[in-house]
């Protein structure tokens, strides 16, 4: 079937009074403050980075903003996920008291994922809550870390362990800024999109397959029409169950096993879309040997994967750490694993009866 390509580029997301709009469109970051005027009134505004981003785009975003009166600064930090720490909020919190921000003062994040969680945070928490603008700069964080509202940053005893939920005024995607993105962080959102079309649209899927090469060449329509649909799933998803009380937890499909995969390497073996590709992966093997799902659900899955030259498996871990670090994963209820396993493309369903069983024997496969 065809794929409708879709002109509408503004995406609403309906959450009562913390509702907000996804705005696409190539270019858009010179507009910035003009759009962001839209929303919050001019005021003061700090800007939070990282030194790759700032050196490539801080520039724009501070002469839209300031054209139109916002009193702007702009504060950078060093890239990495080790950023995302309580520590640096503490120095952010420093530089919005330098800056003299009030609680009708936003913050712009500008950035990947990383900063999208870690400015969410700071600005869910300073003053018991200041505006929020989300500017993403990966694909990763464009079809997924800066919708939805999930800010945090992480603890020792686990990733984004400290956090809470806090919707932006606003989100504005620039799919230029995907230009300058390294092919490996371009593929690692890849996986997040290739599991939206898992979870909920077996036509988005089939686009996705169709469009790759068109989409790792960063062809236009292809990229704004991964990221219009990829939004617009995530956002319906997170205007049914906002809290993750129950059917937002299909947006971790692939992340349960992935995430324990991540933490047994430390978080250096793997990048986080690697690991994702694998849990979904092995959660399609689970759902076959459940009799959930046939075959060829895991093996589309496999050659876009293979396609993308991720790795379809562990070959390292004992599954026997595997199954009790799955055990710490954040949707375990009282003590029940919850795994979302797909029955067709473009359907999953969240399991809580898997026996520790069939997951060593997949893993171990
Ligand atoms: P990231 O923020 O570390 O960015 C990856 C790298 O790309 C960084 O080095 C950054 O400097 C660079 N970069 C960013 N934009 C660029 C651009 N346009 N051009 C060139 N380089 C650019 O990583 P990420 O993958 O975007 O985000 C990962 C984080 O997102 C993790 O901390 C994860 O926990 C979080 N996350 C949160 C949610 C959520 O719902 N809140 C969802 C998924 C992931
Ligand atoms: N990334 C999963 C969620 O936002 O719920």
């Amino acid at each position: 079937m065809a794929y409708k390509i879709t002109k509408v580029k503004n995406i609403f997301v309906n959450l009562g009074k913390d509702s907000y709009h996804i705005i696409i469109d190539k270019g858009i970051l010179n507009q910035v403050g003009t759009l962001i005027s839209k929303v919050i009134s001019p005021s003061k505004a700090v800007v939070i980075t990282d030194k790759t981003v700032a050196q490539l785009y801080g520039n724009t975003v501070l002469n839209s903003l300031s054209e139109c009166d916002f009193e702007v600064k702009l504060v950078s930090i060093e890239p990495g996920e080790d950023q995302k720490t309580i520590t640096k909020a503490e120095e952010l919190y420093e530089a919005l008291f330098d800056h003299k921000m009030d609680r009708k003062s936003p913050i712009i994040a500008l950035g990947g994922g990383v900063i999208g969680d870690l400015a969410g945070f700071v600005a869910s928490t300073f003053m018991r809550g200041i505006p929020l603008v989300q500017i993403p700069t990966t694909l990763l964080a464009q079809v997924d870390s800066s919708i939805g509202g999930k800010v945090a940053v992480n603890h020792t005893r686990g990733k984004n362990m400290i956090g809470c939920f806090y919707q932006p005024k606003a989100v504005f995607i620039d799919t230029a800024t995907l230009q300058t993105l390294q092919r490996a962080e371009l593929i690692a959102g890849m996986v997040e999109v290739i599991k939206y079309g898992m979870i909920k649209d077996a036509v988005f899927f089939e686009y996705i397959e169709k469009h790759l090469s068109e989409i790792l060449e960063l062809d236009d329509v292809a990229l704004e029409n991964i990221i219009y649909n990829s939004c617009k799933i995530k956002a319906h998803v997170v205007e049914l169950d906002e809290k993750e009380v129950g059917l937002r937890a299909i947006l971790n499909y692939g992340h349960t096993i992935g995430h324990a995969l991540e933490a047994l390497t430390l978080y250096k073996k793997y990048r986080h879309g690697d690991a994702v590709a694998m849990g979904m992966i092995y959660a399609s093997k689970i759902a076959m040997e459940l009799k959930l799902a046939e075959e060829i659900v895991l093996k589309r899955q496999e050659s876009l994967f293979r396609k993308l030259g991720l790795n379809l498996k562990d070959n390292e871990l004992n599954p026997n750490d595997i199954v009790r670090v799955l055990y710490q994963d954040k949707k375990t209820v009282r003590g029940k694993l919850r795994l979302v396993l797909p029955t067709r493309i473009g359907e999953v369903i969240i399991a809580d009866k898997t026996s520790d069983k069939v997951i060593q024997d997949v893993l171990s496969s």
